[in-house]
Protein backbone atom coordinates (compact mmCIF):
# COMPACT_ATOMS: atom_id res chain seq x y z
CA UNK A 1 0.00 0.00 0.00
CA UNK A 2 2.56 2.39 -1.06
CA UNK A 3 0.03 5.17 -1.16
CA UNK A 4 -0.94 4.94 2.40
CA UNK A 5 2.94 5.35 3.21
CA UNK A 6 2.85 8.42 5.36
CA UNK A 7 6.89 8.92 5.81
CA UNK A 8 7.14 11.29 2.72
CA UNK A 9 4.20 12.87 1.86
CA UNK A 10 4.11 14.07 -1.55
CA UNK A 11 3.01 17.64 -2.23
CA UNK A 12 0.50 17.27 -4.55
CA UNK A 13 -1.28 15.54 -2.21
CA UNK A 14 -1.86 18.31 0.49
CA UNK A 15 -5.26 18.44 -0.80
CA UNK A 16 -8.38 20.82 -0.47
CA UNK A 17 -9.98 22.66 2.29
CA UNK A 18 -12.27 25.34 0.76
CA UNK A 19 -13.14 26.69 4.48
CA UNK A 20 -10.15 28.56 6.06
CA UNK A 21 -9.25 29.54 9.09
CA UNK A 22 -5.82 30.75 10.00
CA UNK A 23 -6.06 30.02 13.83
CA UNK A 24 -8.82 27.00 14.06
CA UNK A 25 -9.17 27.58 18.03
CA UNK A 26 -9.39 31.24 17.78
CA UNK A 27 -12.88 31.64 18.73
CA UNK A 28 -14.96 29.65 21.64
CA UNK A 29 -16.64 26.79 20.62
CA UNK A 30 -20.26 26.33 22.31
CA UNK A 31 -21.25 22.66 21.20
CA UNK A 32 -23.07 19.79 21.50
CA UNK A 33 -22.20 16.00 21.02
CA UNK A 34 -23.21 13.06 19.81
CA UNK A 35 -21.77 9.68 18.36
CA UNK A 36 -22.21 7.39 15.50
CA UNK A 37 -23.51 4.35 17.32
CA UNK A 38 -25.47 5.87 19.64
CA UNK A 39 -27.85 8.25 17.37
CA UNK A 40 -27.83 7.05 14.01
CA UNK A 41 -29.30 3.76 13.90
CA UNK A 42 -29.41 0.62 11.93
CA UNK A 43 -25.50 0.16 12.62
CA UNK A 44 -25.43 -3.43 12.06
CA UNK A 45 -21.84 -4.15 10.73
CA UNK A 46 -20.07 -3.31 14.07
CA UNK A 47 -18.77 -4.72 16.86
CA UNK A 48 -21.02 -3.50 19.21
CA UNK A 49 -24.27 -4.65 17.31
CA UNK A 50 -23.38 -8.27 17.62
CA UNK A 51 -22.42 -7.54 21.46
CA UNK A 52 -25.93 -6.08 21.73
CA UNK A 53 -27.08 -9.74 20.78
CA UNK A 54 -25.09 -11.67 23.61
CA UNK A 55 -27.52 -12.03 26.66
CA UNK A 56 -26.94 -10.21 29.63
CA UNK A 57 -24.62 -7.16 28.28
CA UNK A 58 -27.15 -4.53 27.94
CA UNK A 59 -29.36 -2.95 30.77
CA UNK A 60 -33.11 -4.75 30.30
CA UNK A 61 -31.57 -6.55 27.08
CA UNK A 62 -32.30 -3.45 25.15
CA UNK A 63 -30.60 -3.13 21.42
CA UNK A 64 -29.22 -0.07 19.85
CA UNK A 65 -31.99 -0.54 17.38
CA UNK A 66 -33.00 2.69 15.60
CA UNK A 67 -31.22 4.60 18.00
CA UNK A 68 -32.68 8.22 17.42
CA UNK A 69 -32.55 7.86 13.83
CA UNK A 70 -29.97 11.01 13.31
CA UNK A 71 -29.24 9.14 10.12
CA UNK A 72 -32.20 10.53 8.47
CA UNK A 73 -32.86 13.23 11.36
CA UNK A 74 -29.72 15.13 11.17
CA UNK A 75 -31.13 18.27 10.29
CA UNK A 76 -33.38 18.46 12.99
CA UNK A 77 -30.68 18.16 15.36
CA UNK A 78 -28.44 20.31 13.76
CA UNK A 79 -30.98 23.05 13.97
CA UNK A 80 -31.86 22.61 17.56
CA UNK A 81 -28.40 23.16 18.37
CA UNK A 82 -28.27 26.40 16.59
CA UNK A 83 -31.31 27.60 18.27
CA UNK A 84 -29.68 27.11 21.62
CA UNK A 85 -26.82 28.99 20.62
CA UNK A 86 -24.63 27.00 19.81
CA UNK A 87 -21.59 27.33 17.55
CA UNK A 88 -20.47 23.70 16.96
CA UNK A 89 -21.48 20.26 16.61
CA UNK A 90 -19.80 17.23 17.50
CA UNK A 91 -20.23 13.80 16.28
CA UNK A 92 -18.51 10.59 14.77
CA UNK A 93 -17.92 9.00 11.43
CA UNK A 94 -18.81 5.08 11.69
CA UNK A 95 -15.91 2.81 10.32
CA UNK A 96 -17.68 0.19 9.76
CA UNK A 97 -20.40 2.15 7.21
CA UNK A 98 -17.34 3.47 5.09
CA UNK A 99 -14.75 0.76 4.96
CA UNK A 100 -18.08 -2.26 5.24
CA UNK A 101 -15.48 -5.04 4.07
CA UNK A 102 -11.67 -5.16 4.01
CA UNK A 103 -10.49 -2.35 1.46
CA UNK A 104 -13.95 -1.76 0.19
CA UNK A 105 -14.41 1.66 -0.07
CA UNK A 106 -18.74 2.99 0.73
CA UNK A 107 -18.75 5.94 -1.21
CA UNK A 108 -22.66 6.61 -0.94
CA UNK A 109 -21.70 6.30 3.23
CA UNK A 110 -18.96 8.87 2.36
CA UNK A 111 -21.57 11.07 0.55
CA UNK A 112 -24.04 11.10 3.36
CA UNK A 113 -21.20 12.27 5.93
CA UNK A 114 -20.23 14.92 3.64
CA UNK A 115 -24.10 16.06 3.79
CA UNK A 116 -24.36 16.15 7.73
CA UNK A 117 -21.30 17.76 7.42
CA UNK A 118 -22.63 20.45 5.24
CA UNK A 119 -25.76 21.04 6.80
CA UNK A 120 -24.02 22.02 9.66
CA UNK A 121 -21.99 24.41 8.11
CA UNK A 122 -25.59 25.62 6.42
CA UNK A 123 -26.89 26.37 9.90
CA UNK A 124 -23.83 28.33 10.34
CA UNK A 125 -22.10 25.90 12.98
CA UNK A 126 -18.63 24.48 12.60
CA UNK A 127 -18.48 20.69 12.52
CA UNK A 128 -15.81 18.60 15.16
CA UNK A 129 -15.90 15.27 13.81
CA UNK A 130 -14.50 12.01 15.63
CA UNK A 131 -12.63 9.79 13.31
CA UNK A 132 -13.23 6.63 16.40
CA UNK A 133 -15.71 6.37 18.98
CA UNK A 134 -16.30 3.10 20.64
CA UNK A 135 -17.09 1.07 17.65
CA UNK A 136 -15.38 -1.43 15.32
CA UNK A 137 -15.89 -2.72 12.31
CA UNK A 138 -16.98 -6.68 12.96
CA UNK A 139 -14.42 -7.98 10.49
CA UNK A 140 -12.01 -6.29 12.22
CA UNK A 141 -12.93 -6.93 15.59
CA UNK A 142 -12.97 -10.53 14.49
CA UNK A 143 -8.94 -10.46 13.50
CA UNK A 144 -8.47 -9.27 17.20
CA UNK A 145 -9.86 -5.40 17.12
CA UNK A 146 -7.39 -3.38 18.41
CA UNK A 147 -5.24 -6.37 20.16
CA UNK A 148 -3.98 -7.30 16.60
CA UNK A 149 -1.14 -4.40 15.80
CA UNK A 150 -1.91 -5.76 11.73
CA UNK A 151 -5.38 -3.73 12.11
CA UNK A 152 -3.65 -1.00 12.12
CA UNK A 153 -3.34 -1.20 8.21
CA UNK A 154 -7.02 -1.45 8.05
CA UNK A 155 -7.39 1.74 10.57
CA UNK A 156 -4.82 3.94 8.07
CA UNK A 157 -6.61 2.95 5.00
CA UNK A 158 -10.08 3.99 6.41
CA UNK A 159 -8.75 7.70 8.16
CA UNK A 160 -6.46 7.95 4.38
CA UNK A 161 -10.05 7.70 2.87
CA UNK A 162 -12.14 9.75 4.94
CA UNK A 163 -8.84 12.63 4.73
CA UNK A 164 -8.86 12.12 1.28
CA UNK A 165 -12.58 12.43 0.49
CA UNK A 166 -14.32 14.17 3.35
CA UNK A 167 -13.97 18.15 3.33
CA UNK A 168 -14.83 21.30 4.72
CA UNK A 169 -13.73 20.14 8.39
CA UNK A 170 -11.40 21.56 10.25
CA UNK A 171 -11.67 19.96 13.94
CA UNK A 172 -11.04 16.62 14.29
CA UNK A 173 -10.76 13.49 16.59
CA UNK A 174 -8.92 10.97 16.19
CA UNK A 175 -9.99 8.37 19.42
CA UNK A 176 -12.38 9.25 21.24
CA UNK A 177 -11.80 8.15 25.14
CA UNK A 178 -8.95 5.48 24.22
CA UNK A 179 -8.17 4.41 27.97
CA UNK A 180 -12.39 3.92 28.33
CA UNK A 181 -12.84 2.10 25.26
CA UNK A 182 -10.19 -0.13 26.67
CA UNK A 183 -10.53 -0.36 30.00
CA UNK A 184 -13.82 -1.45 29.65
CA UNK A 185 -13.39 -4.41 26.70
CA UNK A 186 -10.00 -5.70 28.45
CA UNK A 187 -10.30 -4.99 31.96
CA UNK A 188 -13.98 -4.63 33.30
CA UNK A 189 -15.37 -6.68 30.08
CA UNK A 190 -18.41 -4.43 29.71
CA UNK A 191 -17.86 -3.36 26.41
CA UNK A 192 -16.93 -5.37 23.78
CA UNK A 193 -14.85 -7.94 23.47
CA UNK A 194 -15.89 -8.43 26.88
CA UNK A 195 -12.58 -9.68 28.07
CA UNK A 196 -12.46 -8.87 32.05
CA UNK A 197 -8.77 -8.89 33.80
CA UNK A 198 -7.35 -9.49 29.82
CA UNK A 199 -3.89 -7.89 31.55
CA UNK A 200 -1.84 -9.03 28.17
CA UNK A 201 -4.86 -7.97 26.17
CA UNK A 202 -5.48 -4.70 27.94
CA UNK A 203 -1.57 -3.52 27.15
CA UNK A 204 -1.65 -4.45 23.61
CA UNK A 205 -4.81 -2.85 22.96
CA UNK A 206 -3.67 0.52 24.81
CA UNK A 207 -0.34 0.63 22.53
CA UNK A 208 -2.33 -0.05 19.07
CA UNK A 209 -4.99 2.15 20.08
CA UNK A 210 -2.22 5.30 20.51
CA UNK A 211 -0.27 4.50 18.29
CA UNK A 212 -3.61 4.47 15.92
CA UNK A 213 -4.45 7.94 17.03
CA UNK A 214 -0.61 9.29 16.43
CA UNK A 215 -1.12 7.53 12.93
CA UNK A 216 -4.37 9.51 12.19
CA UNK A 217 -2.70 12.67 13.26
CA UNK A 218 -0.40 12.56 10.77
CA UNK A 219 -2.72 10.94 7.72
CA UNK A 220 -5.27 13.89 8.17
CA UNK A 221 -2.28 16.18 8.44
CA UNK A 222 -0.55 14.80 5.19
CA UNK A 223 -4.23 15.41 3.29
CA UNK A 224 -5.75 18.64 5.32
CA UNK A 225 -2.52 20.86 6.30
CA UNK A 226 -4.98 23.29 7.89
CA UNK A 227 -6.71 21.80 10.62
CA UNK A 228 -6.82 21.55 14.15
CA UNK A 229 -7.00 17.55 15.26
CA UNK A 230 -6.99 16.48 18.94
CA UNK A 231 -7.45 12.89 20.74
CA UNK A 232 -10.42 13.04 23.14
CA UNK A 233 -9.29 11.70 26.70
CA UNK A 234 -11.55 10.89 29.68
CA UNK A 235 -10.36 12.17 33.01
CA UNK A 236 -11.70 10.79 36.05
CA UNK A 237 -10.79 11.03 39.49
CA UNK A 238 -10.20 7.98 42.11
CA UNK A 239 -10.04 8.79 46.10
CA UNK A 240 -10.06 6.44 48.88
CA UNK A 241 -13.20 5.20 50.09
CA UNK A 242 -11.65 5.56 53.46
CA UNK A 243 -9.28 8.74 53.61
CA UNK A 244 -6.77 6.88 56.23
CA UNK A 245 -6.87 3.45 54.90
CA UNK A 246 -3.34 2.82 53.57
CA UNK A 247 -4.36 -0.13 50.95
CA UNK A 248 -7.17 2.09 50.00
CA UNK A 249 -5.20 5.44 49.49
CA UNK A 250 -2.69 3.15 47.47
CA UNK A 251 -4.80 1.62 45.19
CA UNK A 252 -6.85 5.12 44.35
CA UNK A 253 -3.02 6.18 42.96
CA UNK A 254 -2.57 2.72 41.28
CA UNK A 255 -6.41 3.76 39.40
CA UNK A 256 -5.40 7.38 38.59
CA UNK A 257 -2.04 6.38 37.32
CA UNK A 258 -4.13 3.11 35.17
CA UNK A 259 -6.81 5.28 34.15
CA UNK A 260 -5.41 9.02 33.57
CA UNK A 261 -2.05 9.14 33.47
CA UNK A 262 -0.73 6.24 31.17
CA UNK A 263 -2.50 8.24 28.27
CA UNK A 264 -1.21 11.25 29.45
CA UNK A 265 2.13 10.37 29.83
CA UNK A 266 2.33 8.77 26.67
CA UNK A 267 1.69 11.91 24.62
CA UNK A 268 3.84 14.07 27.04
CA UNK A 269 6.44 11.91 26.15
CA UNK A 270 5.86 10.17 22.86
CA UNK A 271 6.72 6.57 24.32
CA UNK A 272 4.25 3.86 24.03
CA UNK A 273 3.25 2.38 26.96
CA UNK A 274 5.95 0.31 28.37
CA UNK A 275 7.96 1.39 25.03
CA UNK A 276 11.29 3.21 26.35
CA UNK A 277 12.16 4.84 22.97
CA UNK A 278 9.42 8.07 21.67
CA UNK A 279 7.15 6.87 18.80
CA UNK A 280 7.61 9.21 15.94
CA UNK A 281 4.21 9.27 15.02
CA UNK A 282 2.90 9.45 18.80
CA UNK A 283 4.75 12.44 19.62
CA UNK A 284 3.71 15.88 18.63
CA UNK A 285 0.65 14.41 17.55
CA UNK A 286 -2.12 16.49 19.35
CA UNK A 287 -3.20 20.30 18.43
CA UNK A 288 -5.62 20.13 20.90
CA UNK A 289 -6.80 18.43 24.17
CA UNK A 290 -10.30 17.27 24.24
CA UNK A 291 -10.99 16.84 27.86
CA UNK A 292 -14.05 14.72 28.71
CA UNK A 293 -15.07 15.25 32.15
CA UNK A 294 -18.17 13.92 34.13
CA UNK A 295 -17.85 12.66 38.05
CA UNK A 296 -15.37 10.82 40.69
CA UNK A 297 -15.03 7.21 42.08
CA UNK A 298 -14.45 5.80 45.49
CA UNK A 299 -11.60 2.79 45.28
CA UNK A 300 -13.06 0.42 48.42
CA UNK A 301 -11.57 -2.65 49.19
CA UNK A 302 -14.89 -4.45 49.86
CA UNK A 303 -16.45 -3.26 46.19
CA UNK A 304 -15.98 -6.21 43.92
CA UNK A 305 -13.59 -5.01 41.11
CA UNK A 306 -12.74 -2.45 44.30
CA UNK A 307 -14.75 0.43 43.12
CA UNK A 308 -17.65 2.40 44.58
CA UNK A 309 -19.49 5.39 42.44
CA UNK A 310 -20.54 6.68 45.58
CA UNK A 311 -21.38 6.91 49.58
CA UNK A 312 -24.64 6.30 51.16
CA UNK A 313 -25.16 9.66 52.14
CA UNK A 314 -24.39 11.20 48.41
CA UNK A 315 -26.48 12.49 45.55
CA UNK A 316 -25.97 10.90 42.72
CA UNK A 317 -27.39 10.92 38.56
CA UNK A 318 -29.41 7.91 36.75
CA UNK A 319 -25.91 6.45 36.31
CA UNK A 320 -25.14 6.56 39.83
CA UNK A 321 -22.42 8.77 39.78
CA UNK A 322 -21.93 11.72 42.24
CA UNK A 323 -20.97 14.98 40.18
CA UNK A 324 -17.62 16.48 41.30
CA UNK A 325 -17.33 20.07 39.40
CA UNK A 326 -13.94 20.91 41.23
CA UNK A 327 -12.77 17.64 39.55
CA UNK A 328 -12.84 19.63 36.15
CA UNK A 329 -10.32 22.40 37.38
CA UNK A 330 -8.38 19.72 38.66
CA UNK A 331 -8.25 17.84 35.01
CA UNK A 332 -8.24 21.13 33.43
CA UNK A 333 -4.69 22.17 35.57
CA UNK A 334 -2.90 18.23 34.78
CA UNK A 335 -3.99 17.82 31.04
CA UNK A 336 -2.83 22.11 30.72
CA UNK A 337 0.91 20.81 31.03
CA UNK A 338 0.62 19.20 27.90
CA UNK A 339 0.85 22.62 26.91
CA UNK A 340 -1.67 22.98 24.40
CA UNK A 341 -5.07 24.65 23.87
CA UNK A 342 -7.47 22.07 25.78
CA UNK A 343 -11.40 22.16 24.49
CA UNK A 344 -14.01 20.77 27.12
CA UNK A 345 -15.28 18.16 24.26
CA UNK A 346 -17.91 16.43 26.42
CA UNK A 347 -19.76 17.14 29.50
CA UNK A 348 -22.57 16.26 31.48
CA UNK A 349 -25.47 14.69 33.53
CA UNK A 350 -27.96 11.74 32.53
CA UNK A 351 -31.28 12.92 35.28
CA UNK A 352 -34.67 13.42 33.95
CA UNK A 353 -34.70 16.36 36.22
CA UNK A 354 -34.14 19.63 34.56
CA UNK A 355 -32.95 21.32 37.97
CA UNK A 356 -30.20 18.97 38.39
CA UNK A 357 -29.15 19.29 34.73
CA UNK A 358 -29.17 22.93 34.92
CA UNK A 359 -27.38 23.35 37.90
CA UNK A 360 -24.64 20.43 36.77
CA UNK A 361 -24.05 22.65 34.20
CA UNK A 362 -23.92 25.70 35.47
CA UNK A 363 -21.63 24.45 38.24
CA UNK A 364 -18.90 23.07 35.82
CA UNK A 365 -19.10 26.04 33.57
CA UNK A 366 -18.39 27.97 36.69
CA UNK A 367 -14.97 26.00 37.15
CA UNK A 368 -14.64 26.79 33.56
CA UNK A 369 -14.97 30.60 34.14
CA UNK A 370 -12.21 30.04 37.19
CA UNK A 371 -9.89 28.19 35.28
CA UNK A 372 -9.99 30.82 32.18
CA UNK A 373 -9.62 33.45 34.44
CA UNK A 374 -6.41 31.90 36.00
CA UNK A 375 -4.87 31.29 32.91
CA UNK A 376 -5.50 27.83 31.28
CA UNK A 377 -6.18 27.78 28.14
CA UNK A 378 -9.73 26.47 27.66
CA UNK A 379 -11.00 27.14 23.88
CA UNK A 380 -14.46 25.67 24.03
CA UNK A 381 -17.19 23.20 26.12
CA UNK A 382 -18.98 20.61 24.53
CA UNK A 383 -22.28 19.58 26.12
CA UNK A 384 -22.96 15.61 26.26
CA UNK A 385 -25.71 15.47 24.43
CA UNK A 386 -27.64 16.72 21.87
CA UNK A 387 -30.47 14.29 22.50
CA UNK A 388 -30.81 11.00 24.79
CA UNK A 389 -29.27 8.59 23.07
CA UNK A 390 -27.86 4.92 22.98
CA UNK A 391 -25.72 5.05 26.18
CA UNK A 392 -23.87 1.74 25.64
CA UNK A 393 -24.28 -0.93 28.11
CA UNK A 394 -26.75 0.91 29.55
CA UNK A 395 -28.94 1.10 26.80
CA UNK A 396 -31.73 3.94 26.59
CA UNK A 397 -32.44 4.73 30.38
CA UNK A 398 -30.25 7.59 30.66
CA UNK A 399 -31.12 10.78 29.90
CA UNK A 400 -28.33 12.89 28.93
CA UNK A 401 -29.98 15.19 25.91
CA UNK A 402 -30.70 18.82 26.09
CA UNK A 403 -33.40 17.31 23.74
CA UNK A 404 -35.95 14.64 24.84
CA UNK A 405 -36.76 11.83 22.65
CA UNK A 406 -39.51 9.96 22.95
CA UNK A 407 -38.43 6.46 21.82
CA UNK A 408 -41.73 5.73 19.86
CA UNK A 409 -41.93 8.04 17.78
CA UNK A 410 -38.56 9.87 17.54
CA UNK A 411 -39.80 13.33 18.08
CA UNK A 412 -37.39 15.42 19.46
CA UNK A 413 -39.11 17.67 22.37
CA UNK A 414 -36.18 20.72 23.47
CA UNK A 415 -35.67 20.10 27.73
CA UNK A 416 -36.10 23.11 29.88
CA UNK A 417 -32.20 23.24 30.38
CA UNK A 418 -31.26 24.17 26.41
CA UNK A 419 -33.10 27.40 26.80
CA UNK A 420 -31.42 28.14 30.30
CA UNK A 421 -28.02 27.41 28.63
CA UNK A 422 -28.96 29.15 25.62
CA UNK A 423 -28.98 32.51 28.29
CA UNK A 424 -26.32 31.00 30.46
CA UNK A 425 -23.73 31.56 27.60
CA UNK A 426 -24.20 35.45 27.07
CA UNK A 427 -23.52 35.19 30.61
CA UNK A 428 -20.24 33.29 30.32
CA UNK A 429 -16.86 34.85 31.50
CA UNK A 430 -14.32 34.94 28.38
CA UNK A 431 -11.71 37.36 28.21
CA UNK A 432 -11.28 37.29 24.55
CA UNK A 433 -14.22 38.87 21.98
CA UNK A 434 -15.63 36.08 20.38
CA UNK A 435 -18.94 35.96 19.95
C1 LIG B 1 -18.51 9.09 27.47
C2 LIG B 1 -18.62 8.62 26.05
C3 LIG B 1 -19.94 8.96 25.38
C4 LIG B 1 -21.11 8.84 26.33
C5 LIG B 1 -20.82 9.56 27.62
C6 LIG B 1 -21.95 9.55 28.60
O1 LIG B 1 -17.60 8.31 28.17
O2 LIG B 1 -17.61 9.18 25.27
O3 LIG B 1 -20.09 8.13 24.27
O4 LIG B 1 -21.42 7.53 26.52
O5 LIG B 1 -19.68 9.02 28.22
Amino acid sequence: MEELSIQNPKKEELTFLSVKRSDPLEKWLWGVATSAHQSEGSNVRNDWYHFEMLPGKIKKGERSGKATDFWNRFEEDIKLAKEFGMNTFRFSLEWSRIIPKPWHIDYSALARYQEIIDTIRKHGLEPMVTLHHFTLPKWVANEGGWVNKRNLDHWKFYVATVAKNIKNVILWNTINEPNVVIAMGYFTGIFPPGNSFDIPGYVKAIRNILLAHGLAYHIVKRYQPDTAIGIVKNIAWFYPYRRWSFSENLLAWFFNYMFNEITLRALETGKLPLSAQPNEFLKDSIDFFGLNYYTKSYVRIMEPGFVAMSKPHEFTTQMGQVPYPEGLRLAIKRVSKLGKPIVITENGVPTLDDKVRIAYIEAHLREVENAIQKGYDVRGYIYWSITDNFEWAEGFEPRFGLVEIDYKTLERKPRKAAYWFKKRIKRFKYSRDTF
